[in-house]
C-alpha cells in the first residue's frame, strides 16, 4: 500500500511517502481503506518527537480516518466488509497511523459513518468533535441557558466547542482572527465574536456577559488565567486542553474565593467506551446537519509533509493561514 511514514523523528522533511505492506488485521481489528483522513496538531508533535510515544518504525503518521471497512478479524463483531466507518486515537500511544491507504485499527475506536455524511467529513470531525464532546459533556458539563466563551472559537477545536455548545443549548461568545475567521465562526453558531486582536477583547466579553461565562474553553498554549478567572461567573469551569510546556501564572485567590473549577485532558487518554458514547451523539448531530466542519482543502497523500508543515504553522506558529481542517485523500 501507499503511506505516508517515518523512520525517524524531526521536521516535516522526515516525512516519506512510499510503499509498505498492507497491514494485516489482529484477532480484534478492522482492516479500514481509507478514503480520508484529517491533520491534527498532535500529529506534528508525534512526528517532531516533541511529544514522545513509541513510534514502530516505519511508523506511519496520522490520527484520524474514515473509509470502508475492507476486512474484519475473527474476533470483531458489529462491523463487516463494505460498511463505512470513520474514527480517531490512531498514530499514538505505540498504535499505527492513519495516513495510508489501508489501516488496521482496534474495533473500539471505529464507528459507523452516517449515510448523509462524507468521508471528508468524517474524518475531518473526528479529534475535534470527540475532544469537544469530552470538555463539554464529561468535563464542565455545560448547560442549557449557560454561557461559554471560546478562545480561539476558530480553530479545529474551537469550531466543534462552539456547535457542540449551541447543540446543547449555551450561549456562545468566541474569538477568531480577523473578519472572515469571525464570520466563519459567526456561520457555525456562535452568538458573538471577538476579534482577538483587539486589545479590548476581554472588556467586549465582559460587556456581553456582566456576570461572567459559565465556562470558558482555552485552546491555546499559553492560557492568561489571570484573564480567564476575571471572566469567569461565580462557580465557572475552565477547560484548558494544550500547551504542555506552559508554566503560566495563576491567581489562586480570586479563583478559589469564586469557587471556580479547572478541567484539563487529553482526548486519547479517554476511555474507548467514552469516545464510543461520544461518537453516538456526533453521528446524530452530523446526519442531521447541526456539526458540520470546515475544511480548509483537500491535499493527495504525496502531500501529507506539506500538510504538516501547514498545519505547525498555522498552530503552533500562529500564522492563522488555515481556516478549516486539512483533509488527505490517499
Ligand atoms: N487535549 C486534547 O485532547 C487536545 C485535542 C485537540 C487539540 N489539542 C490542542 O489544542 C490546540 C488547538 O488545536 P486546534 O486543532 O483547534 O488548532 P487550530 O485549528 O490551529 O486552532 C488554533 C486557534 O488558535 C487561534 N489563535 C491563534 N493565535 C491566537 C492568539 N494570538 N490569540 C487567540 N487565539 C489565537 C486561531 O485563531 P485564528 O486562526 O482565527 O487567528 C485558532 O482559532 C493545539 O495546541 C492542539 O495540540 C488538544
Amino acid at each position: 500500500m501507499k503511506a505516508a511514514f517515518i523512520t525517524q523523528t524531526g521536521s516535516p522533511e522526515v516525512i516519506e511517502y512510499g510503499e509498505l505492506p498492507d497491514p494485516v488485521p489482529g484477532p480484534r481489528q478492522v482492516l479500514v481503506r481509507v478514503k480520508a483522513c484529517a491533520v491534527n496538531p498532535i500529529d506534528t508533535y508525534v512526528r517532531a518527537g516533541s511529544v514522545k510515544m513509541p513510534l514502530p518504525f516505519p511508523f506511519v503518521v496520522g490520527s484520524d480516518l474514515a473509509g470502508e471497512v475492507v476486512a474484519v478479524g475473527p474476533e470483531v463483531t458489529g462491523l463487516a466488509p463494505g460498511m463505512r466507518v470513520w474514527g480517531s486515537n490512531q498514530g499514538l500511544l505505540g498504535r499505527q497511523g492513519t495516513f495510508a491507504e489501508l489501516a488496521a485499527v482496534d474495533d473500539c475506536w471505529l464507528y459507523r459513518t452516517p449515510d448523509e455524511v462524507s468521508d471528508q467529513n468524517a474524518a475531518a470531525a473526528a479529534l475535534v468533535s470527540i475532544t469537544a464532546h469530552l470538555g463539554l459533556v464529561g468535563n464542565a458539563a455545560i448547560q442549557p441557558g449557560e454561557t461559554i466563551f471560546v478562545h480561539g472559537g476558530s480553530g479545529g477545536v474551537g469550531l466543534a466547542v462552539v456547535q457542540i455548545a449551541r447543540i446543547l443549548g449555551a450561549r456562545v461568545i468566541a474569538t477568531a482572527g480577523g473578519p472572515e475567521k469571525s464570520e466563519l465562526v459567526r456561520r457555525f453558531g456562535a452568538d458573538l465574536v471577538v476579534d482577538h486582536h483587539r486589545d479590548d477583547m476581554a472588556a467586549l466579553v465582559r460587556e456581553a456577559a456582566p456576570d461572567g461565562v459559565h465556562v470558558y474553553w482555552e485552546t491555546q498554549r499559553e492560557p492568561d488565567f489571570d484573564r480567564a478567572v476575571g471572566l469567569l461567573a461565580e462557580g465557572g469551569r475552565m477547560v484548558i486542553m494544550a500547551g504542555r510546556d506552559a508554566r503560566p501564572a495563576f491567581p489562586v485567590g480570586p479563583f478559589y474565593v469564586k469557587g471556580c473549577r479547572l478541567f484539563g485532558f487529553v482526548m486519547f487518554k479517554a476511555d474507548p467506551h467514552v469516545q464510543a458514547a461520544a461518537a453516538v451523539d456526533i453521528n446524530r448531530w452530523m446526519s442531521t446537519g447541526r456539526l458540520q466542519v470546515a475544511i480548509d482543502r483537500l491535499l493527495p497523500l504525496e502531500s501529507t509533509a506539506e500538510a504538516h508543515r501547514l498545519q505547525e504553522s498555522s498552530t503552533v506558529g500562529r500564522s492563522g493561514t488555515l481556516a478549516g481542517k486539512l483533509v488527505i485523500e490517499p
